[in-house]
């Protein structure tokens, strides 16, 4: 898994979702809801390896599609878990 802005990369176990991954790392994400996909703080774009994350199941769905700047890489990092394949994640500023 690569973060962006900071650029690093990180070996993650397959299985992990994006935000568990992100918090064992320090990267700066914010799981206001602690993962339950209602709060929108965990918004990220999956910039490069969208495929490899698990589908958008009806809650992530319901949620993104209620909200403001959201993009076609957009995924709530909760609910997005790790497959086999490198994925690049840039954080978004949250407020
Ligand atoms: S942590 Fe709240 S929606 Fe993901």
């Amino acid at each position: 898994m690569t973060v962006l802005p900071s650029g690093k990369t990180y070996e993650v176990p397959v299985g992990t979702s994006l935000l568990q991954a992100l918090l064992a790392v320090g990267e700066a994400i914010v799981s206001k809801c602690g993962g339950k996909a209602e709060c929108e703080s965990c918004h990220v774009f999956v910039t490069a390896g969208r495929k490899s994350l698990s589908k958008i199941q009806r809650a992530e769905n319901e949620k993104l599609d209620g909200m403001v700047g959201v993009s076609s890489q957009s995924r709530l990092a909760c609910q997005a878990l790790l497959g086999s394949e490198p994925v690049t994640v840039q954080l978004l500023s949250s407020t």
